[in-house]
């Protein structure tokens, strides 16, 4: 048995006065998992609290891309192998439902027109995305990891892409190894200027220091220190097979809150 965990961010930008709204999608997250929840349920209704709140860039809260669309790109990964993403689907508030429901299917990810194709098939209802214009400070992408009683971790992660990018860009959130990454003992998530996350592609490099033995905190430094260019704003998450979740940007400016179980 594993002691259940999970850790979650409100975005890189996002500043301290969000660190209230992250601890109430942690909490949803811990009483999932002390009710014997699994960890993908646990991850995605805390996704889902971040994406219907509208302070943060995901869900209802996105930014407008620079046509005036709102664009929505989710991931959720698996310790058991399962992966499923979505990249700029529109007229979809909670794109991490979509998401999860590719974990057991064929295909990994999908895409624009068709990825809304598919979640009308699966009996997603269509709902305009209220968004936001870009004018309004936008903070960055959410995520949350979790690890459930059976040592299974998974990682969620949503957001309306960063401000001033074009329809159909696609950044790191939906990007395997880029915005996310998750294998047996390890989960992490990033969040920040997706370009410079998918060219570092640090979710897996950060997976791959912790699985070597590095520490949490000593991975992420060695990440945003060695793997990233000079000025991207970035932060991440992760979480490993045993412990607390942890969470570090370098401009300290991502509230993220973590929680374990009692022993
Ligand atoms: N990190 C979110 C994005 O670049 O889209």
């Amino acid at each position: 048995m594993a002691l259940a965990a999970v850790v979650a961010h409100g975005g890189a930008g996002a500043g301290p006065e969000r660190l209230a709204n992250v601890e109430r999608a942690v909490a949803i997250a811990a009483g999932i998992l002390e009710s014997g929840g699994s960890c993908v349920e646990a991850a995605v209704e805390a996704c889902v609290v971040l994406e219907d709140d509208p302070v943060f860039n995901a869900g209802t809260g996105s930014v407008f891309r620079n046509d005036g669309s709102v664009e929505l790109d989710a991931s959720i990964q698996t310790s058991d192998g399962r992966m499923g993403f979505v990249i700029a689907i529109q007229e979809t508030p909670n794109p991490i439902r979509v998401a999860a429901r590719l974990l057991d299917q064929e295909v990994n990810g999908l895409t624009g027109d068709g990825a809304r194709t598919w979640a009308d098939e699966q009996g997603f209802p269509r709902s305009q995305v209220e968004g936001r214009p870009p004018f309004q400070r936008a903070t960055d992408t959410v995520g949350v990891i979790t690890r459930d009683g059976n040592g299974n971790i998974a990682c969620a992660t949503s957001t309306g892409g960063c401000s001033d990018r074009p329809s159909g860009r696609v950044g790191d959130v939906p990007l395997p190894g880029c915005g996310f990454w998750v294998q047996e003992g390890v989960g992490v998530g990033a969040t920040g200027i997706g370009e410079a996350i998918t060219r570092g592609m640090l979710s897996y490099r950060v997976a791959e220091k912790i699985l070597a033995g590095m520490d949490l905190e000593e991975s992420m430094i060695w990440a945003l220190e060695d793997c990233l260019e000079e000025g991207a704003e970035v932060g991440l998450i992760a979480l490993g097979s045993e412990g607390t979740g942890h969470g570090l940007a370098n401009s300290k400016n991502m509230p993220w809150a973590s929680w374990i179980a009692r022993k």
